[in-house]
C-alpha cells in the first residue's frame, strides 16, 4: 500500500487535538493524512484549524435528516466517498450509530480527559470530567484512548496515561495538563493503529 492511511477526525469543540494530529501527520511521524473533519457543531473551531490546512470539512447533525436510517446512510456514503480507514474521535461528544462502528470496528478510536470506567459515561465529558475528580479528591487522573464500541466510553482501552491532580488545582488547570498529555498521546497511539492497519490490509 503506497497511499497514505485516509483519516477521518469528528470534533465537537476546539480542536487542538486535531491539530496535534496534523501536525503530526504533516511532520511523517503518521504515516497517513487527515482528509475530513467532520463536526456537529456548525462554530466549532476545529472546522477553522480542519479549512486552515486545506481539509474538507462536514457539519453532520443528525436531526437535519428525516430519520436515523437516513443520517446513518449519508455518513456511511460520506465516509465510503472519502474513502476513509480509521475513524478518530477528537472531542467528538455524540454517539456514533451502530452501523458505523460495526464497518469501522477496531478502526474507530476515541479520547478521554480521565479514567475509565469511573469518569466516564454519558454526561462525562471535558470539564464536567474534571470537576468530578477534583470533587472527588483524587490524587490522580489520566488520559486513556479505546477503541469505540456501541457503548458510550466502553470499547477496548488502548492506553491509558496517569497524571497527578495537584492540590489547587481548578477544572481549568487540570484540563490543560490534561490536554498536554493528550497531544502527546493521542499520535502515538494513531501511529500504532495506522502501522497495524497497514500490516493487516
Ligand atoms: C479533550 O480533552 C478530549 O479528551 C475531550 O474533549 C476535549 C476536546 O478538546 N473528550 C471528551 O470529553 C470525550 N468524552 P479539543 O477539541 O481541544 O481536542
Amino acid at each position: 500500500m503506497n497511499e497514505k492511511v485516509r483519516l477521518a477526525v469528528f470534533v465537537s469543540g476546539g480542536g487542538s487535538n486535531l491539530q496535534s494530529i496534523m501536525d503530526n501527520c504533516s511532520a511523517g511521524n503518521i504515516d497517513a493524512e487527515v482528509v475530513l473533519v467532520l463536526s456537529n457543531k456548525k462554530k466549532a473551531y476545529g472546522l477553522v484549524r480542519a479549512s486552515e490546512a486545506g481539509i474538507d470539512t462536514v457539519v453532520y447533525k443528525r436531526k437535519k435528516f428525516s430519520n436515523g436510517n437516513e443520517a446513518d446512510e449519508f455518513l456511511l456514503n460520506l465516509l465510503d466517498e472519502y474513502r476513509i480507514d480509521i475513524i478518530v474521535l477528537a472531542g467528538y461528544l455524540k454517539m456514533i450509530a451502530p452501523p458505523v462502528i460495526d464497518k469501522y470496528r477496531g478502526r474507530i478510536v476515541n479520547i478521554h480527559p480521565g479514567t475509565l470506567p469511573k469518569y466516564g459515561g454519558k454526561g462525562m465529558f471535558g470539564s464536567r470530567v474534571h470537576k468530578a475528580v477534583i470533587e472527588a479528591g483524587e490524587k490522580e487522573t489520566a488520559v486513556t484512548i479505546h477503541y469505540v464500541d456501541e457503548i458510550y466510553d466502553h470499547g477496548q482501552i488502548m492506553a491509558e496515561r496517569k497524571i497527578p491532580v495537584l492540590p489547587d488545582d481548578t477544572p481549568d488547570e487540570l484540563a490543560a495538563r490534561v490536554l498536554k498529555v493528550e497531544h502527546e498521546l493521542y499520535p502515538e497511539v494513531i501511529k500504532f493503529l495506522v502501522e497495524k492497519y497497514r500490516k493487516e490490509s
